[in-house]
């Protein structure tokens, strides 16, 4: 069975990404491969602290080593990212950055959300990944959110209707994901 992750590209201590990806993860589970979430707030890595540059792939930390061997052994991924201030979460660069070879031919889905569904991060992410040549499923999912969907705690109110609502949109990207894969 297929690995999927699903990194979840946001780390603030109140944030919806773990709800988006728990729900995304249920959805790649009924596409019959094995979601794999991973939480960057929960890897923690240091900011860049390598000092060769990662696509020489000579990591000198265990924390690069680990996190190198965790994306290596995806089958595909699935990149969870918010736009924040028309680009993506800077933990979420760091995190591409800190490897390279890993990601190179890697089946990738960018599912990006916001007011207008994170478009501008997700476009951002295009340009990444002619350097880091990841296989790129061409269209990304964008989860579009109004207020309603928050509850008064920041969090979504009801995260599977929220994903219910892009679920042509996701199911469409994760069969073209899979097929990659396969
Ligand atoms: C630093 C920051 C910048 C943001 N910039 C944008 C933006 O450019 N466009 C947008 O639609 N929403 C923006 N938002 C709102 C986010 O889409 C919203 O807070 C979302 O819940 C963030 O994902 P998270 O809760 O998983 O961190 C921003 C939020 C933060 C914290």
């Amino acid at each position: 069975m297929s690995t999927i992750g699903v990194i979840i590209g946001s780390t603030r201590p109140v944030r919806i990404g773990p709800q988006l990806a728990d729900a995304i993860a249920e959805r790649i589970a009924a596409d019959g491969a094995e979601p794999e979430v991973l939480d960057l707030r929960e890897i923690d890595l240091p900011f860049m602290n390598e000092p060769r540059m990662p696509a020489l792939g000579d990591y000198q930390h265990d924390h690069t080593k680990a996190w190198a061997e965790k994306v290596d052994a995806l089958d595909g991924v699935v990149l969870l990212t918010p736009q924040y201030n028309g680009g993506i979460p800077a933990p979420l660069k760091n995190a591409i950055d800190t490897v390279y070879t890993e990601w190179n031919d890697l089946p990738t889905l960018v599912v990006s959300y916001g007011g207008r569904g994170g478009q501008m991060a997700a476009d951002a992410l295009k340009n990444v990944f002619l350097v880091t040549r990841a296989d790129a499923v061409e269209d990304n999912v964008a989860i579009t959110l109004g207020g309603d969907d928050y509850g008064e705690d920041g969090l979504l109110v009801d995260a599977e209707a929220v994903v219910s609502r892009f679920g042509e949109d996701l199911e469409r990207g994760l069969k073209e994901l899979l097929t990659k894969v396969d």
